[in-house]
């Protein structure tokens, strides 16, 4: 059984390794010379669900290198950004001082964000790739909601925990299929214990600290979350299109930029966002 220090010691270490990575500049997923060019980040789906951001209080949770916390101060929100990696949070300070943008950023574990970051928000975000390095989303979530001025909105976007339990095959015919490999959902003192020396942005460097720790969590634990955390749900969408190809048969939908299943497969979620409003 692990305990959750031990697991977020692993996990700071193995996100500091990437952060390091990606700070050179990965034009294919992290595109810091686009941004500093004046390029924005937000994918059609964040951006259509979140609306105009302009002159309200932001705060980004697990925010890596601040590409979107640069994004949201472009679109006018006053933006506050926390991760636990030092390095991510260097790169996230220099960006803001490259582009002139009054973005505070804030190193800690995302549990202890009400002890780090003082005041309360107009909306507190997260998105894409967050949840499965929580051990607990109930936790998560009414961390999240203490940091909601009255009326403030929680608004998260992340890969759907279905997707996290499939694995694509191919068959002998050389069609491809899905194959359930992983539980849908895990304990919190028994996380998945991976081995992941290449990071995904497609750098050839192999980290030190290749260990990470993760889970699934069922979709349920989200729901439920919210409502243990006295927030109104305002709405829980599926989608069939994630920012990044998981699966090696799936394609690039012009219209958005986002990766999909083609024609002729089957139609699964593959993420998920949810809003949930403080009452006043
Ligand atoms: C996949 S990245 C999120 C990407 C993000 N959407 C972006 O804007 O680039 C996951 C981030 O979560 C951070 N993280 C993971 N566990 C954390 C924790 N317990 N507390 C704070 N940050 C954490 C990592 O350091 C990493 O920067």
């Amino acid at each position: 059984m692990s305990q959750p220090d031990d697991d977020f010691a692993i996990n700071r270490a193995h996100w500091n390794d990437y952060a390091e990575i990606h700070s050179t500049n990965r034009p294919e997923i992290y595109d810091l010379d686009r941004l500093r060019a004046g390029g924005d980040t937000l994918t059609p789906i964040e951006a259509a669900e979140l609306g105009d951001v302009a002159g309200l209080s932001l705060l980004h949770l697990q925010c890596h290198l601040g590409l979107d916390c640069i994004t949201f101060a472009r679109r006018g929100a006053r933006v506050t950004g926390l991760d636990f990696s030092p390095r991510a949070i260097e790169t996230a300070r220099q960006l803001a001082v490259d582009t002139n943008l009054p973005v505070t950023f804030v190193e800690g574990n995302v549990y202890d964000t009400r002890q780090l970051v003082a005041g309360t928000f107009d909306l507190v975000f997260a998105s894409w790739g967050v949840f499965c390095w929580i051990p607990d989303v109930g936790r998560w979530i009414a961390t999240a909601a203490s940091m909601l001025n009255p009326g403030g909105r929680l608004y998260v976007i992340d890969s759907h925990p279905m997707m996290g339990m499939l694995e694509e095959e191919t068959g002998p015919t050389g069609a491809p299929h899905m194959v359930v490999f992983q539980n849908w959902r895990t304990p919190i003192d028994q996380p998945i214990e991976y081995d992941a020396p290449l990071s995904y942005s497609g750098d050839p460097t192999i980290v030190a600290n290749a260990a990470s720790r993760e889970w699934v969590h069922p979709m349920s634990d989200f729901v439920m979350a919210v409502r243990d955390a006295g927030l109104d749900l305002t709405f829980l969408h599926e989608h069939e299109q994630i920012p990044w190809q998981q699966f090696p048969s799936m394609v690039v939908d012009p219209a958005t930029g986002l990766w999909q299943f083609g024609p002729g497969r089957h139609r699964v979620p593959l993420a998920f966002s949810l809003m949930a409003t403080a009452r006043s």
